[in-house]
């Protein structure tokens, strides 16, 4: 075998190696591109430039969709279900009430409130609307301590805008409010509060009570 043919067998060997592994990360669709240019050299040096020119077009689209790839955030662990997996596991302690909510219902039949989201990312939730009808008898405290809970287990960033809505005067104050999400690990402004995952738990989450 002489060396050009070595050449051209590693270069095919390396596309077949990186077309493979392109799920795994961005880079290995760049590393597909460089391959497809050592074909395309291969090729023009073999004389074969129509082969060598395919080779030159097909390193140019790994190109493009690499750059299209790049910035996007590579899943650390399982598939990035986070927040699917965060919604599916709220379901079964606080049922989907329609319009994008959840209720806590309590055994007796009447509920502690409601929450309301914006799915912002695989690994982020915006708290849009939480809200109760019996307010500052420990319901809000219940239902963000189980959402603090799920969004630890879930490895999920939940953010949020402290804006008191609902009828005046209002059960707490913007002031009240920032300081009540705070205890729970928010950080930041009235605007954007957000809250990072703590050390996931691996106890079940409690029923509702
Ligand atoms: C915000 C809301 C969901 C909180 O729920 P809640 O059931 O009223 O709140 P809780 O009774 O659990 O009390 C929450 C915190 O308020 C404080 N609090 C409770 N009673 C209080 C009182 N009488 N006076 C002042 N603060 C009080 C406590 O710090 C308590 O936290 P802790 O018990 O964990 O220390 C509820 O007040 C509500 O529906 N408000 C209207 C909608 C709204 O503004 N939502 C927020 C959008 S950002």
């Amino acid at each position: 075998m002489d060396r050009l043919t070595a050449f051209g067998l590693i270069a095919v060997s390396l596309m077949l190696i990186f077309y493979a592994l392109e799920k795994r990360s961005s880079l290995f669709v760049l590393a597909f591109a460089a391959a497809c240019v050592m074909g395309s050299v291969y090729g023009f040096l073999q004389g074969a430039w129509p082969f060598g020119l395919v080779e030159g077009v097909w390193s140019l689209v790994a190109l493009r969709r690499w750059w299209g790839l790049r910035y996007r955030r590579e899943p650390t662990t399982g598939d990035d279900r986070n927040v699917a997996n965060f919604l599916e596991d709220l379901s079964t302690i606080a049922p989907r009430a329609g319009m994008g909510a959840y209720v806590f219902v309590k055994p007796e039949g009447s509920n502690h409130g409601f929450v309301q989201f914006i799915v912002e990312s695989p690994r982020r939730l915006t708290i849009h609307r939480i809200w109760t009808h019996e307010p500052l008898q420990g319901s809000g405290s219940l239902m963000l301590g189980q959402l603090c809970d799920l969004a630890d287990r879930h490895g999920v960033d939940l953010e949020l805008k402290v804006i008191p809505i609902g009828r005046k005067p209002y059960p707490m104050t913007r002031d009240q409010l920032k300081n009540w999400y705070e205890q729970y690990g928010f950080e930041g402004t009235h605007k954007k509060m957000i809250r990072k995952p703590r050390n996931p738990v691996s106890a079940p989450v409690a029923d509702v009570a």
